[in-house]
């Protein structure tokens, strides 16, 4: 076997390498597909992390032969992967490859698709093990998943296993996540259901268990003794571009508060769990989850917009309602701002500030822990007069790092305070780059992983905090305009303001 050119041969680790399966991916035309699914499966061959017979199966609508499904994924990985293109992996991985053309009612296609299965078990020796990835409308799961159940595909024998993938958005709101959780589970045992929230793969978001845990210096202060408040913020610079059709109707909060910031949320509240084991580290999460409390006052803790025209990176761009396939009444939200309380000894009578746009000042995602003022400073006040709060911030993306901010004293003759930073940054720490969060992911279910994956409870949970926001917003006119490349509507820094509190501007 030639030598994986992407691994460092120093590094005495064992590589976590999937056994003998295929993946089988359902929505196989979509965006994501194309984007993150199927470039993330070639990085993960370049980097040797596949077995030998991995085989990749599309099921579409579409006329198409194998060698058509083939060049789909060509493209795909040439436009998107993050490693560079080796003829030598694309010809080991597209040898594996293979299409099934139906829809998702279409029994004669299952049939196939079972057959298909069976001949690369005999083939490439995929013995029997077999992901099923949904990258679907949650309105089809039902439809797929009992397809799959009617043709023996759910059915493992002996060692081998069947696992299934959903990907967000899992449900609208409570109720209608609950019955997604009932079909899927009906079907695979909840052991073999991954539920993918993509930010719990990026190394970052790990790596604010690492910050926590193994070390001495953070936790003895990560509690409300010492935090003011914490600001977690998603902010993205982009507008919906071509997805009108998913995004109208579902908005910021469904989008990415109830999944990506409610968990960043849980990794930074939750308490230290046993071990690092599925069953315990999701049991933290859960209980934090379970404890947020709404403010009880949802107009003064809540805020909502929608961008308008405006400038962004030096080019027009139009407002939300402008954008193609966007109805002119349509009431959706393209920011959302909330503060939350957790009824916790922890952090009793601390705000959780969490924070989502689109079409804001800069792509940044961060967690930042602002610290109380010191109770007494023995300085004369001009001295402090550019001193700020101690903060530590997780930048989650970009300049992925970890940041630290806190007085000191300013070269010269006189006792001057004023805030410097502490950096560490990845790029500048470690040599390796980071895995995009599909290859953690994917890999993950191959191996049959699932600390990363959200299980029905917490999901539920999530959904439970954010009902009775939707319910409140749905009673209000269309959200609160402001200017594309700007931090989001007044009333979102008003909601900071009643509290004596700014929002960082990153
Ligand atoms: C997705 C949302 O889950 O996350 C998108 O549906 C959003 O609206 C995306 O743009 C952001 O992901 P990332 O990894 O670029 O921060």
């Amino acid at each position: 076997m030639t030598a994986n050119p992407l691994r460092d041969p120093r590094d005495k680790r064992l590589p976590r390498i999937a056994g003998p399966c295929s993946l089988v991916v359902f929505g196989v035309t979509g965006d994501l597909a194309r984007r993150k699914v199927m470039p993330a499966i070639y990085d993960l061959a370049n980097r040797g992390l596949l077995p030998p017979g991995f085989s990749l199966v599309g099921y579409a609508r579409r006329d198409w032969e194998d060698q058509d499904f083939s060049k789909v994924v060509h493209d795909a990985v040439k436009q998107n992967a993050r490693t560079p293109f080796r003829e030598e992996t694309w010809a080991a991985l597209s040898e594996g490859m293979r299409f099934v053309p139906g829809d998702f009612g279409d029994d004669a296609a299952f049939a196939t698709l079972a057959k298909t299965l069976a001949e690369l078990d005999e083939s490439r020796g995929t013995g029997g093990n077999h992901a099923f990835y949904l990258s679907i409308p949650p309105k089809f799961f039902a439809e797929v998943v009992g397809q799959l159940k009617e043709h023996g595909l759910t059915d493992s024998h002996g060692d081998s296993w069947r696992r299934v993938v959903v990907e967000k958005p899992f449900g609208h709101d409570l109720a209608s996540a609950r019955e997604l959780n009932r079909i899927v589970e009906e079907v695979f045992p909840p052991s073999s259901v991954f539920r993918i929230d993509h930010y719990l793969g990026k190394e970052t978001v790990q790596n604010i268990l690492a910050l926590r845990f193994a070390n001495q210096l953070f936790e003895p202060i990560w509690n409300r003794n010492f935090v003011d408040h914490v600001q977690i913020t998603m902010a993205e610079d982009i507008g919906i571009g071509g997805r009108a059709g998913y995004y109208d109707g579902i908005g910021a909060a469904r989008d990415v508060l109830q999944n990506h910031l409610l968990q960043l949320l849980a990794l930074t509240a939750m308490e230290e769990p046993v071990s690092f084991s599925p069953d315990d580290l999701r049991a933290e999460k859960e209980k934090v989850l379970s404890a947020i409390r709404l403010p009880s006052d949802l107009a003064a803790s809540t805020a909502r917009g929608r961008y308008t025209a405006g400038w962004q990176g030096g080019e027009k761009v139009v407002g939300y309602c402008e954008e193609e396939g966007i109805p002119a009444d349509s009431t959706t939200e393209t920011y959302a701002a909330v503060k939350l309380e957790l009824d916790t000894r922890r952090w009793a009578g601390v705000p959780f500030y969490l924070r989502t746009g689109k079409r804001l000042g800069r792509r940044v995602t961060e967690i930042a822990l602002v610290f109380q003022r010191v109770p007494h400073l023995p300085f004369e006040t001009t001295a402090t007069e550019e001193l700020g709060q101690n903060a530590l911030v997780c930048r989650i993306q970009p300049d992925e790092g970890t940041t630290v901010r806190f007085g000191s004293k300013v070269p010269g003759s006189a006792m001057e305070v004023r805030d410097v930073t502490m950096d560490f940054a990845y790029g500048g720490a470690f040599t390796e780059s980071s895995p995009e969060a599909y290859e953690r992911l994917i890999l993950d279910v191959l191996l049959g992983d699932p600390p990363l994956f959200p299980r029905a409870r917490e999901v539920e949970l999530s959904w439970q905090v954010l009902d009775p926001i939707e319910e409140f917003w749905a009673t209000q006119g269309p959200p609160e305009g402001y200017a594309a490349g700007t931090w989001g509507p007044p009333s979102a820094d008003e909601l900071l303001a009643r509290d004596g509190r700014v929002w960082r501007r990153p």
